[in-house]
């Protein structure tokens, strides 16, 4: 019995001491290298089968060689859902700003969730300049180092969404660009916020939902059209 189990035991010595080697990145010996390394191929990583199959040469050529298909030209990252991924059509020209203008329109409904994470992103980007009421009295402008900035109830009273966007996309005068500071929806939410600092900053009232209730100012804007 004694026997049995030292020889057994070193059987498993022997073993254990043939999978040592010397070289640090080597596996050692692999009985079944096909179960360890299956043939799977997977898009953009190397094939993991290749130093036993192929020469070293190759498997290096291999290991740089993406499986998938390079994606087309024009091609845009899908990203997250949500993460509005889409590259902008407008240039930064006088044209591009009308046409932005003219034709942007926001993916945004307006409610109490994307107004108030656009006023959140306004106090952080925006109110050193704009100021809390967006009336262009920002600490910097107060300061004197940037003056004349237009008040948004007042000189911006009216600008279309599509402008506002194009400006954060590259800037206009003094204002920088804020495309790389900003996602997609960041830009459309504090732009969702901007609407209501054009109508003096008072938050319009919600629903339980989170919905705009607007009864009474649709009421008024009605008459005032129907008075025009
Ligand atoms: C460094 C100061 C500064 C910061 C920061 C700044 N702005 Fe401006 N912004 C300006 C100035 C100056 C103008 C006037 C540009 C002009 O018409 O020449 C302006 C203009 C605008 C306009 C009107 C653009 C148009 O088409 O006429 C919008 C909208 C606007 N800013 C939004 C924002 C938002 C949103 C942020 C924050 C994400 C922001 N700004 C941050 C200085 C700033």
């Amino acid at each position: 019995m004694t026997r049995y189990t030292l020889s057994s035991l070193l059987l498993i010595m022997i073993l254990g001491l043939g999978s040592c080697v010397n070289d640090p990145n080597s596996p050692g010996l692999e009985y079944m290298p096909d179960m360890y390394r299956s043939p799977a191929v997977e898009a953009y990583v190397d094939y993991g089968e290749d130093p036993y199959y192929v020469t070293e040469e190759v498997a290096k050529l291999q290991r740089n060689t993406i499986s998938a298909r390079k994606p087309v030209q024009g091609t845009i990252a899908q990203g997250k859902p949500g993460d509005f991924n889409m590259p902008y059509p407008y240039p930064n020209t006088d044209e591009g700003y009308a046409a932005a203008g003219a034709n942007l329109q926001t993916p945004l409904v307006t409610n109490q969730e994307n107004i108030e994470a656009g006023m959140e992103v306004y106090q952080i980007m925006c109110i050193h300049c704009h100021g809390e009421n967006g009336e262009g009295n920002g600490a910097i402008s107060t300061n004197g180092h940037i003056k004349g900035i237009p008040s948004y109830s007042g000189k911006l009273k009216d600008l279309p969404v599509g402008n506002m966007y194009h400006t954060l996309q590259y800037g206009k005068g003094l204002m920088g660009s804020h495309a790389s500071q900003m996602t997609q929806k960041e830009r459309w939410q504090v732009i969702e916020y901007i609407k209501v600092l054009q109508k003096g900053g008072e938050m319009p009232a919600f629903d339980e939902n989170g919905n705009v209730v607007a009864a009474a100012e649709t009421t008024e804007e009605v008459s005032e059209e129907q008075a025009q």
